[in-house]
């Protein structure tokens, strides 16, 4: 199935001049989503690996049903103040200003392999902060899925070194 079909140009979201990948119809189409999630799965079936991890608000959609079908855990990172337990926070530049995102002191143990997964990598900002996260914790990551990759804004420069996998590149 041509995954490609079920992403939607949106232009000038958020702002003038942006064009917005829109996943919402591949969500929707029930075979597109089965088929995004079992392309994941496929591409770190052989991968060792305890736990995956993603972004709030698009990386859950995309890491709980992988973690599900794979049969581990999966940590969720947040925005600031949305975690009730103690947290570690890590801040990344914006074009403008910056972002920050927390995740639980005692997600990870020290030694354990995971997987980040994400709708969508852009500046490669957002996951870069998740691996400096994990690392801090004494975690190692493993492999990145993504099902969308903007080349034109190079995120793999930021995080090279990494084992990088996307299913759609644009
Ligand atoms: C978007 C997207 C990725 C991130 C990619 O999330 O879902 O998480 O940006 O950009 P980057 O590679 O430049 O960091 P956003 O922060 O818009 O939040 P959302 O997932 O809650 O929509
Ligand atoms: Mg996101």
């Amino acid at each position: 199935m041509d995954l490609n079909s079920l992403i939607r140009d949106v232009e000038n979201f958020p702002k003038e001049g942006i064009l917005f990948k829109d996943i919402t119809p591949l969500l929707l189409d029930a075979k597109g989503l089965q088929e995004s999630i079992d392309k994941m799965a496929e591409e770190v079936q052989d991968v060792d690996f305890d736990i995956v991890i993603g972004p709030e608000s698009r990386g859950f959609i995309f890491g709980v049903p992988l973690a599900y079908k794979l049969q581990k855990g999966f940590v969720p990172v947040r925005k600031p103040g949305k975690l009730p337990y103690k947290t570690i926070g890590q801040s990344y530049d914006l074009e403008y200003g910056s972002n920050t995102i927390e995740m639980h002191i005692d997600a990870i143990k020290p030694g354990q392999k995971v997987i980040i997964v994400d709708d969508l990598l852009a500046t490669g900002g957002t996951t870069k902060a998740i691996v400096d996260l994990i690392e801090k914790l004494g975690g190692e990551v493993v492999k990145i899925v993504y099902l969308i990759e903007l080349e034109g804004l190079n995120g793999r420069e930021i995080l090279k070194g990494q084992n990088i996998v996307s299913l759609l590149k644009y």
